[in-house]
Order: structure tokens, then sequence, then C-alpha cells
């Protein structure tokens, strides 16, 4: 109990351990509007000339994977292969020699991603793995490892090291951008070093989010959408929901639904939506418009600019952004909150949900 510091849960307690987590990564890494991940030295020539890259994860961490691809792809003409570690380690690997891998991972002792590096090494890839534990597998096996220096996980389901995942995997994209035009994306840079601060905010909701939590508790089904940024977020959502308050929960891209998951939808299948004002609001607007005429309850995540939603969703859950590439950081704390309060007010002990382990050593 005293290692929770008052927490009810070590989850709780490492979500709010999140902007302190922001501030570990961010530290010493961001110099004169550029990116320093001195790890990467010795690849700074391969960066230069990077254009395709590789990147194996499982569970949160795959879902880590996918929002770098979106943030680097929109920013840069690399093109980011994800694949989830189980799936990699059995399809031919289309690896050149000289090419680079990405393997994250909070344990650094998953079994797939472990494998997955090995058969890309077999081909001679050069291996960049992301990992929160110092000395586990994955990084005597690496290239290069970044630290995510986030301290000890111990609720199963991951939240923290998420978090401190997608800070660092922006300071990465960032670097790869940076080493083929040294000036490029100065403002982006910024925005991160301003991130602990506005991060804060993302925790400011917790009470309302637990309240709106209260009312969800006793839903048999969840629908999770989101479209660009908003989409990994939907996943992560979806995810934390089904493990550790056992509820079924779907996540799909919004402009999925018309091809089958909207078949599901009645007052007894509510939407989660992670809906903030960006270029993409009218369209998950008109999608949410959909969910609403079957008669689908709508809890929406948004951001304070804009009160359109109000009339459309039951519940609303505000942050305060406007950074519409941070959206995936700031909007996480949302869903991991939610999560944690239905399987709370569940009578379910978050932090030791059935059938899961914290890192998943054997296939
Ligand atoms: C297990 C954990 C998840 C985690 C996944 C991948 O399933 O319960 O929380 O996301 O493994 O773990 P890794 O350590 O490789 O990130």
């Amino acid at each position: 109990d005293a290692q929770k510091s008052g927490y009810k849960h070590f989850m709780l307690k490492e979500i709010f351990e999140e902007p302190s987590c922001i501030v570990s990564v961010l530290t010493g890494r961001i110099k004169d509007g550029r990116v320093v991940l001195q790890e990467l030295e010795p690849f700074e020539v391969s960066l230069k000339e990077l254009q395709t890259l590789k990147v194996v994860a499982c569970g949160t961490s795959s879902h880590a994977a996918l929002v770098f691809k979106y943030f680097l792809e929109n920013m840069s003409d690399v093109t980011v292969d994800v694949d989830v570690s189980s799936e990699f380690r059995y399809k031919k690997p289309h690896i050149k020699p000289g090419s680079i891998m990405v393997a994250i991972s909070q344990s650094g002792e998953t079994a797939d991603t472990l494998e997955s590096v090995r058969l890309a090494k077999k081909y001679g890839a050069k291996i960049i793995s992301v990992t929160n534990v110092l000395g586990s597998t994955l990084t005597r096996e690496s290239d290069i490892v970044l630290y995510l220096n986030a301290g000890p996980e111990i609720s199963v389901a991951a939240t923290k090291s998420y978090v401190a995942q997608l800070v660092m995997l922006y300071l990465l994209a960032i670097k790869i951008i940076q080493s083929k035009e040294s000036t490029g994306k100065r403002d982006f840079v910024d925005k991160l070093l301003r991130l602990p601060e506005v991060f804060e905010n993302s925790l400011k909701g917790a009470e309302s989010i637990h309240a709106i939590a209260k009312k969800y508790k006793d839903f048999k089904h969840f629908m999770y959408i989101g479209r660009g940024y908003g989409y990994p977020t939907a996943l992560e959502g979806a995810l934390k929901l089904k493990e550790i308050s056992y509820i079924h929960a779907t996540a799909y891209p919004a402009g999925e639904l018309k091809h089958g998951p909207i078949a599901m939808l009645g007052p007894d299948f509510p939407v989660f939506s992670i809906i903030p004002y960006d270029s993409l609001f009218q369209k998950m607007k008109s999608n949410v418009i959909e969910c609403k005429s079957r008669n689908a309850k709508i809890l929406a995540v948004t951001n304070d600019e804009n009160y359109e939603l109000k009339e459309l969703a039951d519940d609303l859950i505000y942050v305060n952004t406007s950074d519409e590439q941070l959206y995936p950081v700031l909007m996480t704390p949302a869903i991991q909150l939610f999560a944690y309060f239905v399987a709370d007010e569940l009578g379910l002990d978050p932090d030791k949900p059935r059938n899961l382990a914290k890192s998943v050593t054997v296939e």
C-alpha cells in the first residue's frame, strides 16, 4: 500500500505519473530546436537516407507504433510499415540488408517481438528498440536502445509506458526528419517542450470522467471510433476497457462503420467517440450522427474549442488542447481513466486483471 502513495491502485498512480514520465523522456533530448538522441549517432548516415521503416510491437505498444506511423508519414516521405509481432514473425519479412526495424516493447521481454527482431536481424536489419526495462532481453539484442525512463510499471495494463512511448516516438520521428533537413519541424519541437505543462490539463478532468464511468459501467458492449490520429486512441481505449473491466469493446476507424459494425449499434451499445476539433471533425461528426440515429448513447472526447458536440453527445469529456499531432498523447488519460473507473466501480482489481500477464514471455 505504501508504494501506491495514497492511490487506490497502481494503475491510477501510474496514470498520474504520466506528466513526470513525459519530462523524463524529454529531458536532455532537445537542444536549440533540435532533437538530440545521442544513442542514434551510429545511424546518422542511414537515417539521412531512410525511406522505409519496419515497426513491430504487441498490445498497447502496437498502438504507439500506429501513432508513430501516422505522424512520421504525415510529416515526411518516409513509409512506415507496422506489424503486430506475432504476425510479422511468420511472414516473408521483406527486409533488405542495412534496413532499420524499430521494436517497441515496454518490458523488452515479449516473446513475439523478440522473435521478430531475431528474424529481421537474420535478414540484415539493424534494430532500434524502444523499451522501459534496462537490461531486458530486447536491449541485449538491439543495435540501439532508446530507454523510456518511465520507472517501473506495476499495473498489468500499460498506461504511463504508453504515454512515454508516444513521446519517445515523436522524438525519434523528428530526429529522422532532422537528419534529412537540419532545420526541420522546429515549431513541433517547441510544442514538445510545452507538452508537460499542457498535459497536466488532461488529468484535470478525472473526477468528471469518474462520474461518467458510473453512468456507463453496466453496459455490456462499447464501440470506440476515431479517424486519423484519433484511430489509434480508439484502439487503445477499447483495449484498456476490455483488459480491466471485461466489457466487450471494439474499435474501428469511423469510416468503416458502414461496412458492418454499425449493424450492431442500438440503445445497448454506446459509442465512445474520439472527436477532436481537427481536419476530420466534420467527417467524425457525420459518423456520430449516424450512430445517434441508431439510438446509441454517445460518449465523446473532444477539445475545449468546440461546442458543436454538446447537443449531439450524451456525455462529453473535454481535453484542453489544439495541437492535432499531439492529440494521441493528450487524449490518452481520458480513455485510461474511463477504463480504470469503470473497472473500479464494477469492484474489479484493475492492477491484476484475470487471464493477463504483464509480459507475455511465451508464445
Ligand atoms: C501484455 C501486457 C500489455 C502490453 C503487451 C505488450 O499483453 O498486458 O499491457 O501492452 O503485453 O507488452 P510489451 O512489454 O512488449 O510492450
